[in-house]
Protein backbone atom coordinates (compact mmCIF):
# COMPACT_ATOMS: atom_id res chain seq x y z
CA UNK A 1 0.00 0.00 0.00
CA UNK A 2 1.28 3.87 -0.37
CA UNK A 3 2.21 6.43 1.66
CA UNK A 4 1.31 9.88 1.28
CA UNK A 5 0.96 12.85 2.59
CA UNK A 6 -2.25 15.27 2.47
CA UNK A 7 -2.25 19.09 3.83
CA UNK A 8 -5.21 21.03 4.13
CA UNK A 9 -4.74 24.89 4.48
CA UNK A 10 -6.55 27.93 5.30
CA UNK A 11 -8.45 28.19 1.76
CA UNK A 12 -12.05 27.01 2.13
CA UNK A 13 -13.40 23.02 1.69
CA UNK A 14 -11.86 21.84 4.43
CA UNK A 15 -14.05 18.98 4.08
CA UNK A 16 -12.38 17.93 0.59
CA UNK A 17 -8.81 17.48 2.87
CA UNK A 18 -10.94 15.26 5.84
CA UNK A 19 -12.34 13.25 2.68
CA UNK A 20 -9.44 12.30 0.90
CA UNK A 21 -7.63 11.61 4.35
CA UNK A 22 -10.49 9.21 5.41
CA UNK A 23 -10.82 7.85 1.71
CA UNK A 24 -6.99 7.34 1.86
CA UNK A 25 -6.90 5.41 5.47
CA UNK A 26 -9.97 3.27 4.34
CA UNK A 27 -8.82 2.29 1.33
CA UNK A 28 -5.47 0.65 3.46
CA UNK A 29 -3.15 3.38 2.50
CA UNK A 30 -0.60 5.35 5.03
CA UNK A 31 -0.87 8.93 5.66
CA UNK A 32 0.90 11.80 7.05
CA UNK A 33 -1.84 14.52 7.60
CA UNK A 34 -0.75 18.53 8.45
CA UNK A 35 -2.95 21.35 8.72
CA UNK A 36 -1.31 25.10 8.42
CA UNK A 37 -2.31 27.16 11.10
CA UNK A 38 -4.92 28.97 8.88
CA UNK A 39 -5.94 25.65 7.45
CA UNK A 40 -7.05 24.48 11.23
CA UNK A 41 -8.43 28.12 11.96
CA UNK A 42 -10.61 27.54 8.86
CA UNK A 43 -11.27 23.38 9.48
CA UNK A 44 -12.87 24.29 12.72
CA UNK A 45 -14.52 27.25 11.72
CA UNK A 46 -16.32 25.28 8.39
CA UNK A 47 -16.60 21.73 9.84
CA UNK A 48 -16.81 22.17 13.61
CA UNK A 49 -13.84 20.38 13.87
CA UNK A 50 -10.46 21.62 15.58
CA UNK A 51 -7.35 19.91 15.47
CA UNK A 52 -6.05 19.49 19.01
CA UNK A 53 -1.94 19.82 19.84
CA UNK A 54 -2.41 16.94 22.20
CA UNK A 55 -3.02 13.47 20.67
CA UNK A 56 -4.21 14.50 17.27
CA UNK A 57 -4.30 11.24 15.42
CA UNK A 58 -6.70 10.31 17.79
CA UNK A 59 -9.07 13.28 17.58
CA UNK A 60 -8.74 13.40 14.00
CA UNK A 61 -9.54 9.16 13.62
CA UNK A 62 -12.67 9.84 15.65
CA UNK A 63 -14.23 12.82 13.71
CA UNK A 64 -13.87 10.78 10.74
CA UNK A 65 -15.84 7.87 12.15
CA UNK A 66 -12.03 5.15 11.65
CA UNK A 67 -11.02 2.66 13.45
CA UNK A 68 -7.95 3.78 16.17
CA UNK A 69 -5.50 1.05 14.18
CA UNK A 70 -5.42 2.70 10.92
CA UNK A 71 -1.76 3.96 9.86
CA UNK A 72 -1.92 7.82 10.52
CA UNK A 73 0.30 10.47 11.48
CA UNK A 74 -0.31 14.13 12.11
CA UNK A 75 2.98 15.90 11.50
CA UNK A 76 3.20 19.60 12.92
CA UNK A 77 3.39 22.39 10.27
CA UNK A 78 6.24 24.29 11.70
CA UNK A 79 8.41 21.00 12.25
CA UNK A 80 10.86 21.00 9.69
CA UNK A 81 12.82 17.85 11.35
CA UNK A 82 10.06 15.57 10.27
CA UNK A 83 10.89 12.83 7.70
CA UNK A 84 8.69 14.15 4.84
CA UNK A 85 10.86 17.22 4.72
CA UNK A 86 13.82 15.34 3.03
CA UNK A 87 13.65 13.53 -0.34
CA UNK A 88 15.32 10.75 0.89
CA UNK A 89 12.22 9.96 2.90
CA UNK A 90 10.05 7.90 0.41
CA UNK A 91 6.35 9.37 -0.58
CA UNK A 92 4.05 8.12 -3.37
CA UNK A 93 2.72 11.43 -3.24
CA UNK A 94 1.23 14.45 -1.42
CA UNK A 95 -2.31 16.17 -1.92
CA UNK A 96 -3.01 20.12 -0.64
CA UNK A 97 -6.61 19.90 -0.62
CA UNK A 98 -7.61 22.80 -0.55
CA UNK A 99 -4.96 24.43 -1.31
CA UNK A 100 -4.47 28.52 -0.55
CA UNK A 101 -3.48 31.10 -3.19
CA UNK A 102 -0.98 32.07 -0.54
CA UNK A 103 0.38 28.51 -0.45
CA UNK A 104 0.80 27.88 -4.06
CA UNK A 105 2.36 31.44 -4.21
CA UNK A 106 4.83 30.20 -1.38
CA UNK A 107 5.68 26.50 -3.56
CA UNK A 108 5.39 28.13 -6.91
CA UNK A 109 8.46 30.67 -5.79
CA UNK A 110 10.17 28.04 -3.99
CA UNK A 111 9.87 29.43 -0.27
CA UNK A 112 9.94 26.28 1.69
CA UNK A 113 9.11 27.99 4.43
CA UNK A 114 7.34 25.73 6.69
CA UNK A 115 6.64 21.93 6.73
CA UNK A 116 3.83 21.96 4.21
CA UNK A 117 5.86 24.17 1.83
CA UNK A 118 9.16 22.09 2.22
CA UNK A 119 7.44 18.54 1.80
CA UNK A 120 5.84 20.11 -1.84
CA UNK A 121 9.16 21.29 -3.19
CA UNK A 122 10.22 17.98 -2.11
CA UNK A 123 7.77 16.44 -4.06
CA UNK A 124 8.25 18.94 -7.45
CA UNK A 125 12.68 18.32 -7.23
CA UNK A 126 12.28 14.74 -7.29
CA UNK A 127 9.63 14.84 -9.58
CA UNK A 128 6.89 12.64 -7.62
CA UNK A 129 3.23 13.43 -7.56
CA UNK A 130 2.03 16.63 -5.96
CA UNK A 131 -1.77 17.11 -6.23
CA UNK A 132 -3.02 20.95 -5.58
CA UNK A 133 -6.56 21.49 -5.14
CA UNK A 134 -6.94 24.94 -5.65
CA UNK A 135 -10.37 26.76 -3.95
CA UNK A 136 -10.53 30.54 -5.21
CA UNK A 137 -12.58 32.72 -7.05
CA UNK A 138 -12.38 34.93 -9.62
CA UNK A 139 -9.03 34.47 -9.88
CA UNK A 140 -6.42 37.35 -10.63
CA UNK A 141 -3.67 37.18 -12.90
CA UNK A 142 -0.88 36.98 -9.88
CA UNK A 143 -2.98 33.46 -9.22
CA UNK A 144 -3.68 32.15 -12.60
CA UNK A 145 0.66 32.88 -12.96
CA UNK A 146 1.74 30.98 -10.07
CA UNK A 147 -0.55 27.93 -10.76
CA UNK A 148 1.09 27.70 -14.52
CA UNK A 149 4.18 27.90 -12.73
CA UNK A 150 3.29 25.07 -10.99
CA UNK A 151 1.76 23.26 -13.55
CA UNK A 152 5.21 24.41 -15.43
CA UNK A 153 7.26 22.35 -12.58
CA UNK A 154 5.41 19.87 -12.37
CA UNK A 155 2.40 19.59 -10.05
CA UNK A 156 -0.63 18.57 -10.71
CA UNK A 157 -3.30 21.36 -10.61
CA UNK A 158 -7.05 19.63 -9.99
CA UNK A 159 -9.47 22.89 -8.84
CA UNK A 160 -12.08 22.31 -6.47
CA UNK A 161 -14.59 22.21 -9.57
CA UNK A 162 -17.78 19.80 -8.86
CA UNK A 163 -19.17 18.44 -11.39
CA UNK A 164 -22.89 18.21 -12.46
CA UNK A 165 -23.96 15.86 -14.80
CA UNK A 166 -23.79 13.16 -12.00
CA UNK A 167 -26.57 14.98 -10.60
CA UNK A 168 -25.50 15.40 -7.06
CA UNK A 169 -28.17 15.23 -4.70
CA UNK A 170 -26.19 16.35 -1.93
CA UNK A 171 -22.99 18.61 -0.69
CA UNK A 172 -21.36 15.08 -0.02
CA UNK A 173 -21.81 13.95 -3.63
CA UNK A 174 -20.05 16.89 -4.80
CA UNK A 175 -17.22 16.60 -1.86
CA UNK A 176 -16.71 12.67 -3.28
CA UNK A 177 -16.58 13.83 -7.18
CA UNK A 178 -13.62 16.23 -6.28
CA UNK A 179 -11.77 14.17 -3.89
CA UNK A 180 -12.29 11.07 -6.55
CA UNK A 181 -10.81 13.44 -9.21
CA UNK A 182 -7.78 13.27 -7.03
CA UNK A 183 -7.77 9.64 -6.43
CA UNK A 184 -7.95 9.13 -10.03
CA UNK A 185 -5.17 11.10 -10.53
CA UNK A 186 -2.80 9.14 -7.65
CA UNK A 187 -3.82 5.90 -9.61
CA UNK A 188 -6.20 4.68 -6.58
CA UNK A 189 -9.20 2.58 -6.69
CA UNK A 190 -12.33 4.54 -5.50
CA UNK A 191 -16.06 4.18 -5.37
CA UNK A 192 -16.57 8.08 -4.60
CA UNK A 193 -18.70 9.06 -7.53
CA UNK A 194 -20.05 6.56 -10.81
CA UNK A 195 -18.37 6.83 -14.00
CA UNK A 196 -19.50 8.30 -17.08
CA UNK A 197 -20.59 5.35 -19.04
CA UNK A 198 -20.48 2.75 -16.73
C1 LIG B 1 -13.24 31.60 6.35
C2 LIG B 1 -12.06 31.79 5.44
C3 LIG B 1 -12.10 31.31 4.15
C4 LIG B 1 -11.02 31.48 3.29
N1 LIG B 1 -11.09 30.98 2.02
C5 LIG B 1 -10.04 31.08 1.21
C6 LIG B 1 -10.09 30.47 -0.09
O1 LIG B 1 -11.07 29.86 -0.49
N2 LIG B 1 -8.97 30.55 -0.86
C7 LIG B 1 -7.82 31.17 -0.43
O2 LIG B 1 -6.83 31.18 -1.18
N3 LIG B 1 -7.76 31.77 0.80
C8 LIG B 1 -8.83 31.73 1.63
N4 LIG B 1 -8.78 32.29 2.88
C9 LIG B 1 -7.57 33.04 3.26
C10 LIG B 1 -6.46 32.13 3.79
O3 LIG B 1 -6.86 31.43 4.95
C11 LIG B 1 -5.22 32.99 4.10
O4 LIG B 1 -4.68 33.55 2.92
C12 LIG B 1 -4.15 32.26 4.85
O5 LIG B 1 -3.06 33.13 5.09
C13 LIG B 1 -3.66 31.03 4.10
O6 LIG B 1 -2.60 30.47 4.85
P1 LIG B 1 -2.02 29.03 4.55
O7 LIG B 1 -1.73 28.97 3.11
O8 LIG B 1 -0.79 28.97 5.41
O9 LIG B 1 -3.03 28.04 5.01
C14 LIG B 1 -9.86 32.14 3.74
C15 LIG B 1 -9.82 32.64 5.06
C16 LIG B 1 -10.91 32.47 5.87
C17 LIG B 1 -10.83 33.00 7.28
Amino acid sequence: MGRYTVVITGASGSVYGLRAIEQLLATGHEVTAMMTEAGRDVTAYETGFDLPAQQPEKALLRFLELGKDVPLRVACASDLFDPIASGSHKVDGMVVVPASMGFCSSVAHGAASDLPERAADVMLKERRPLVLVPRETPLSLVHLRNLTALAEAGAIVVPAMPAFYMHPETIDDQVSFVVGKVLDILGIEHGLFQRWGE
